[in-house]
């Protein structure tokens, strides 16, 4: 029998060339591409949503000492009360929580919520998808788990040149700290991972909330972007039923990387075979995939540009010496957007202002950027490295894994990248490009 099995962080993605109209309103393992009456996957969800309905949330904020990966540390948010909890609602829906976060789901697709405090997890917006699969395998989260709080790592982050290393990784909220208990108080000695059983079979994709043609690829760099997966679940068994899912801390080649197991067939619960390091799947540093690769099924044209491509306009990234700007055996750096370090009152936040305040302010030290909403804006965004403001900044030693902003939130379209000098006679893809609500830059 085939089964599809939606697995919305994996490796593999198969093509599909043709898929039925999705005219019919009935959203089945044979059609996802359908969704309600009038809704498919063709519908643009910026201009057409579902009738709401109100989905309620509660979730409980306390501190707790916890222990995801055989390790007691202290961990803030939600995690222990609801281990692993997926917010998940329809396409259209209302959200609320018992605080005052209330929304719309204008557009549909898998994403993650985070406090930049602890860890991450899903939310889930169901609606229509671009290929048919059989099982959803639920959202799969990847993170970097800290033993230290942010307070705690800060000084290495502004210290040295390194950026804190994670002391292990985590999927789905369970991991394995090479520990001994007998050694370190901390160390519980619990060795549990993330696992998915799969029947054989084929099993889907995306990408953020932008339902895109599927495309197949053997690796998959996972940022801060979402992507789901479809794997086609027909592995050769020569080394028995179950498989790793390895991810890595970006360009460290040695770190462990097996993280969640694949099992076909329950029975069997001893551990993978371990292949080889493959030099294939690791030490990419934050690459995307190639815009191309990800064309929107909703397409678009993007219009004339308010400003251009000329150097003045770039909204320079960089590292800044502090707190002498010359000095170039600093210590500190402060983090520089259009050429200033933003300095914010934590107090008095730029969503609070745009939304409350009658005539929101942004002085110079906050570093507005400020965009014409009647069309489009361009932005370019050059890597540290080729700003021209290099004799004061940080010459670029840090570790490939250190990215000096992400955007989440947002919601732009990619018309060129690239790696290397901004050159000068780029050109823009205007004719549906990859579009985008979250980026590593
Ligand atoms: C199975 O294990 C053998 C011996 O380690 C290895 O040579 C072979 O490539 C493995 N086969 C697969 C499909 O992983
Ligand atoms: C169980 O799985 C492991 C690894 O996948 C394999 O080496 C072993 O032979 C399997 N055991 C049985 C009884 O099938
Ligand atoms: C800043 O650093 C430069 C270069 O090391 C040095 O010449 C200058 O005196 C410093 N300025 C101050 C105020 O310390
Ligand atoms: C940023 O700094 C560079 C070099 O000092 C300068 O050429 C450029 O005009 C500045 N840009 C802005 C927007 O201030």
């Amino acid at each position: 029998m085939s089964i599809r099995r939606l697995l919305p962080l994996g490796i593999f993605l198969w093509p599909v060339s043709v898929w039925p109209n999705p005219t019919e309103c009935v959203h089945s393992p044979q059609a996802r591409g359908r969704w309600l009456p009038g809704f498919d996957i063709h519908t643009d969800y910026e201009k057409k949503i579902p009738p709401s309905k109100l989905v309620e949330h509660e979730l409980t904020v306390s501190n707790q000492v916890i222990a995801p990966d055989g390790y007691l540390t202290n961990g803030g948010g939600q995690w222990y009360r609801y281990l692993g909890r997926t917010i998940e609602a329809n396409w259209g829906d209302t959200l609320r929580s018992s605080q005052v976060y209330e929304f719309r789901l204008m557009q549909y697709g898998t994403s993650c919520y985070h406090s930049h405090f602890s860890i991450q997890w899903a939310i889930k917006i169901n609606g229509p998808s671009s290929m048919d699969y059989d099982v959803d395998q639920g959202p799969i989260l990847m993170s970097d788990w800290y033993h230290a709080d942010a307070f705690a790592l800060y000084p290495t982050e502004i210290l040295t040149p390194e950026a804190p290393i994670p002391g292990t990784n985590v999927m789905n909220g369970k991991g394995v700290f090479d520990c001994d208990p007998s050694e370190a108080p901390r160390c519980t000695g619990k060795h549990e991972r993330h696992e998915i059983a799969l029947k054989r079979g084929p099993h889907r994709d995306l990408n953020d909330f932008v339902p895109i043609q599927p495309y197949e690829t053997d690796v998959l760099i996972v940022g801060i972007e979402r992507y789901e997966i479809l794997i086609t679940a027909d592995a050769e068994f020569t080394n028995g039923t179950n498989f790793w899912m390895h991810a890595n801390y970006c360009d460290i080649g040695t770190w462990e990387s097996r993280l969640g197991i694949i099992r076909y067939g329950a029975l069997n619960t001893s551990d993978p075979y371990t292949p080889p390091v493959s030099e294939q799947h690791y030490g990419f540093g934050f690459q995307d995939p190639p815009p191309e690769s990800l064309v929107p099924i909703v397409k678009r044209q993007v219009g004339k540009n308010m400003n251009s491509f000329d150097t003045p306009d770039y909204l320079r990234i960089g590292l800044q010496a502090w707190p002498n700007v010359s000095d170039p055996n600093s210590r500190i750096h402060t983090l520089l957007l259009t050429n200033r370090s933003i300095c914010l009152d934590w107090s008095d936040p730029s969503l609070k202002k745009l939304t409350l305040d009658a005539n929101p302010e942004f002085p110079p030290e906050t570093s507005p950027v400020t965009l014409q909403l009647s069309d489009w804006e361009l932005g370019v965004l050059p890597h540290p490295e080729q700003l021209h403001i290099k004799r004061c900044c940080h010459p670029s030693n840090h570790p490939r894994s250190v990215h000096p902003i992400h955007l989440h939130g947002h919601d732009y379209v990619i018309l060129a990248q690239g790696e290397g000098p901004f050159p000068d006679d780029v050109v823009p893809n205007l004719d549906n490009p990859a579009k985008r609500d979250g980026y590593y830059i």
